[in-house]
């Protein structure tokens, strides 16, 4: 896929490892829940919230695999987001990550379900005294406290409700700016200041991390903006043109193609710019800040 360099593809697949031991067990009355669950946390997704977290633990002098609990949380978080994002009282998609949305295998109940069950596992991982090994308790705690503010509605569910609220309707650019940084960059920062936090990272390490986490985070919808329009479906795992259906309001609705392409290339910049204080050691993360600029799913 390619937006990986090689010590960015070994947290990502050190976390595909790891994932499962923290999904619920299946056999119990609530199986199907469970196994909703692992379907839609399962592969196909790109990852980056994890692998943002555990290289944050990493360039703040931590070691990466205490992180790997948070790193899941922050995924079942974005991955429940999904699943009720394609809901058909949201998004109605019927396509994601290459496979049927959940709700399309599992119905609509279930799909709600394993949403909520994904939300509350996400802090069960990171609390659960068997998973704060070498950790202080200030450090994980730090880390629970970002992950909390940014799915609530200061952030992901803030964001979301923004934008079901503005289909159909005209919103002005800065009303998009907030409805980007709530669904997608809040997110985006948790998992980056998680890393920080855990590795128990000074005050300049950790603003820098929430810098590129947001500018990252808002380059990022704008792309994931840019292909509803301009990608492959069966590339990108998810329907196109499904913003336009739907009559949402996007960087390209509003700005056009270019304009919104110059955005997040000044976005992007500026998130590399916030890697300054880590030298060369953040290598790997602006490489994996241009190449998610100009990815194609
Ligand atoms: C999709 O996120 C939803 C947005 C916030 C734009 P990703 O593009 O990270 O989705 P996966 O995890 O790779 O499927
Ligand atoms: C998704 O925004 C943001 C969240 C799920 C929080 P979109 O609705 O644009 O994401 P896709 O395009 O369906 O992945
Ligand atoms: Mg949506
Ligand atoms: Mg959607
Ligand atoms: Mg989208």
């Amino acid at each position: 896929m390619g937006i990986y360099t090689n010590q960015l593809q070994a947290h990502c697949d050190r976390f595909e490892a790891a994932l499962p031991d923290y999904m619920p067990a299946t056999g119990g009355l609530q199986t199907v829940v469970a196994e909703a669950m692992a379907y839609a946390t399962a592969d196909g997704g790109k990852r980056i919230r994890p692998v943002l977290t555990l290289e944050f633990c990493r360039l703040c002098g931590g070691d990466p695999a205490a992180a790997l609990p948070a790193a899941a949380a922050i995924e079942m978080i974005h991955s429940y987001s999904l699943v009720h994002d394609d809901l058909p009282c949201m998004d109605n998609s019927l396509l994601r990550r290459g496979k049927p949305s959940t709700h399309a295998v599992y119905g609509e109940t279930m799909a709600l379900l394993a949403g909520d069950g994904l939300l509350n596992l996400a802090f069960e991982t990171v609390l659960s005294p068997k998973n704060r090994d070498g950790l202080t308790a200030e450090c994980v705690l730090g880390a629970a406290s970002a992950l909390a503010d940014a799915a609530g509605i200061e952030g992901m569910v803030g964001g979301q409700v923004i934008d079901l609220a503005s289909e159909g309707k005209s919103i002005d650019l800065t009303t998009l700016e907030a409805l980007q940084r709530g669904k997608t960059a809040a997110l985006l920062i948790a998992a980056c200041v998680m890393g920080a936090r855990l590795a128990g990272a000074t005050p300049e390490q950790e603003t820098a991390a929430r810098t590129f986490g947001e500018n990252v985070g808002l380059a990022f919808q704008i792309v994931d903006d840019i292909l509803d329009v301009t990608a492959d479906a069966t590339k990108l795992g998810k329907p196109v043109g499904s913003d336009a259906e739907n009559e949402k309001t996007t960087y390209v609705s509003l700005l056009g193609l270019e304009e919104a392409r110059r955005l997040a290339a000044q976005r992007t910049a500026e998130a590399v710019e916030a890697l300054s204080v880590f030298g060369k050691e953040a290598d790997s993360l602006r490489q994996l800040a241009l190449a998610l600029l100009t990815r194609d799913h």
